[in-house]
């Protein structure tokens, strides 16, 4: 959710900023500007619209310098315009802002500013800040304690970097529950949301944490804590593969990404180590239950791990919605173990769930997909989805890597436990083990049936997924994709609830999805089916069983696989009929209207 980067060094800062903007795009993309120091002043352009919108400025070639700031937006406060984009300045423009978050008590501040003769122009919450900090340097500040005295006035969330044609040798930054990174480099320093946008120009990195100050000289780092008293701070080197945040030579990193999780699922699970975790047989009987919270997709892949640790372990398992649980005072003790899921591991809902089951004393384990974000550093354990960057707002990759981590997490426990028969665990060890092969198996000839399907479904209003059990949390997924990235409202069902009011909306040529995965309801679901046909649908299965193929419109067959693992599978074919059906109706799939893929505010 908005991103920001910072260069301050020997080279001319503009390309830089702009690369590290475009590889931060995903984060939101409707507006983006920059702020460099040049020949003394600051130098701000923006725009509504793309990162490519505000290199297609005429003026832009006249602006560059040694120290800038930049931001990609996604709106919170103020529609998306020329003068709500970031960076934010005060109005002698002798200080800019770029801002992740929200700034929760900004009217009282603009009231505070306005009764002391400061002018506003846009309707944002940020442009607090650089006035805030205004009025503290003519209070006789320095740059430093400026910025440090404004920080102590705002409520909310902030990951905010500042430059100043007063000082223009350093930049500064300060973070409260917004993601920020900070690059090390010879002669040069960097600052970013997040360390992909910097990978191209480092790999050594710092962490700041919430509260903490940095003063970024082109040589040096200075890192202060809440107090502004000097702290010290290790620099740690990071081995991601530069190469894995291209496109390699498709269309969309979604289908790129799609196409990786093979190898995706194959490096989480074999990237797993479960024994740092501590956990032993008297504690797993001692727990009352366990929670898995998490937002969107990954609280999907924690619907599917709940099925899984209820009946091969016997755990009592409650899944929420991060956004729910942190206000709805949940029954939390040290008898309980709190699992947070999260691709980004920056979800403000997420992280904000994490640390109330903290103070709740609950045993807490972060799932995510990105060493060295936030939640990783507030769990108690953390296991990491190996999925590498997943960059397509749509989750993927990650999607099917967490659920694969938390199979074999449940076969982990169960093994504690012995809670299931060895011929059972023998299989579903085997199976998950061949996930990778068996997704390689379903690729083929995959791709053609889905655009065919696409082809005829693509201008439809409304589409619904059904399913029971797991193949219900898949159909919850499906939907989810759908509606992502190609606006087609979509619904997802529990297929024997459908008669309990939905089937009223089924008529005529309605497209109905149905997963149908587990030998025991089969003949169940078959049964929902046929009563959405008899009311004119018309039905795409997507299946590991064998069923008459004239009874529906389009059979997706699916490989084999113990029915506890199925949604390993059973999504991809969704994930790629979501894709095709966006591209036909020519929408951008890596970057929808309205989403972000890290969602850093409430
Ligand atoms: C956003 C993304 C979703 C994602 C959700 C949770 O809404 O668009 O794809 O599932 O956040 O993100 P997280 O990083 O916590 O898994």
């Amino acid at each position: 959710m908005c991103g920001i980067v910072g260069y301050i060094g020997n080279n001319l800062s503009k390309k830089i900023l702009l690369n590290g903007l475009t590889n931060l795009e995903y984060r939101g993309y409707d507006s983006a500007g920059i702020s460099i120091l040049s020949n003394g002043n600051i130098h701000t352009l923006k725009t509504k619209g793309r990162v490519k919108d505000l290199i297609d400025l005429s003026n832009l070639d006249k602006v560059d310098g040694y120290c800038g700031i930049a931001h990609t937006r996604w709106a919170t406060h103020g529609e998306p315009s020329d003068i709500n984009s970031h960076p934010h300045n005060n109005q002698n423009n002798t200080f800019s802002v770029v801002h992740n978050g929200i700034i929760e008590n900004y009217s009282d501040l603009k009231n505070f500013l306005v009764s002391k003769n400061y002018k506003f122009i846009s309707q944002t919450d940020t442009e607090v800040i650089p006035n805030l900090i205004d009025y503290y340097y003519k209070e006789g500040n320095d740059f430093l304690h400026s910025v440090y005295k404004a920080c102590k006035h705002l409520k909310g969330s902030y990951a905010i970097c500042v430059i100043s044609s007063i000082f223009p040798d350093k930049i500064i930054v300060a973070r409260k529950s917004s993601p920020l990174v900070l690059g090390k480099g010879i002669n040069e320093n960097f600052i970013g949301s997040d360390i992909p946008a910097l990978l191209e120009y480092t790999k050594s990195f710092y962490f700041i944490n919430d509260n903490e100050f940095a003063e970024v000289l082109k040589n040096n780092i200075i890192f202060y804590d809440e107090n502004l008293s000097k702290i010290e701070k290790k620099c740690k080197e990071i081995n991601i593969d530069f190469s894995q945040i291209n496109k390699n030579g498709y269309d969309d990193y979604m289908l790129k990404e799609i196409y990786e999780q093979p190898k995706s699922i194959f490096r989480t699970l074999n990237n797993l180590n479960f024994e740092n975790l501590n956990i032993t047989k008297e504690y797993l009987k001692s727990l009352k239950k366990i929670y898995i919270i998490a937002c969107g997709t990954a609280m999907h892949a924690g619907l599917v791990s709940k099925t899984l640790i209820e009946n091969l372990c016997k755990i009592n398992v409650e899944v929420d919605l991060a956004s729910e649980f942190r206000y709805r005072n949940p029954i939390i003790d040290s008898n309980t173990l709190a699992i947070f899921i999260s691709q980004s591991g920056e979800t403000a809902d997420t992280i904000a769930a994490l640390e109330l089951a903290k103070v709740s004393n609950a045993q807490t384990i972060a799932v995510t997909n990105v060493p060295e974000s936030s939640i990783t550093r507030i769990a108690d354990k953390v296991l990491y989805t190996s999925a590498g960057p997943e960059i397509a707002v749509a989750s993927t990759k990650a999607y099917t890597s967490q659920i694969s981590l938390m199979s074999y997490f449940s076969l982990y426990l169960a093994k504690l436990l012995n809670s299931i028969n060895d011929d059972l665990l023998k299989e579903l060890e085997t199976d998950l083990n061949n996930i990778p092969n068996k997704i390689k198996e379903l690729f083929d000839n995959l791709d053609s049936q889905i655009k065919d399907i696409a082809k005829k479904i693509y201008l439809e209003k409304d589409i619904y997924y059904i399913g029971r059990g797991l193949d219900y949390y898949v159909a919850l997924e499906g939907a989810l994709k759908l509606k992502e990235i190609s606006y087609i409202h979509a619904e997802a069902y529990a297929s024997g609830e459908l008669k309990h009011g939905t089937i009223a909306l089924i008529e005529n040529n309605t497209t109905v999805i149905s997963i149908i995965t587990n030998p025991l309801l089969v003949e169940k679901s078959i049964s929902n089916i046929q009563e959405v046909i008899s009311r004119g649908a018309k039905t795409i299965i997507i299946t590991n069983q064998s069923l008459n193929k004239n009874e529906f419109n389009h059979i997706i067959k699916i490989p084999e696989i113990n029915s506890y693992l199925s949604p390993i599978l059973s999504i991809i074919p969704l994930q790629l009929l979501a894709y095709h059906i966006a591209k036909l109706k020519k929408l951008d799939v890596d970057k929808p209207r309205n989403l972000a893929k890290s969602v850093t505010v409430e």
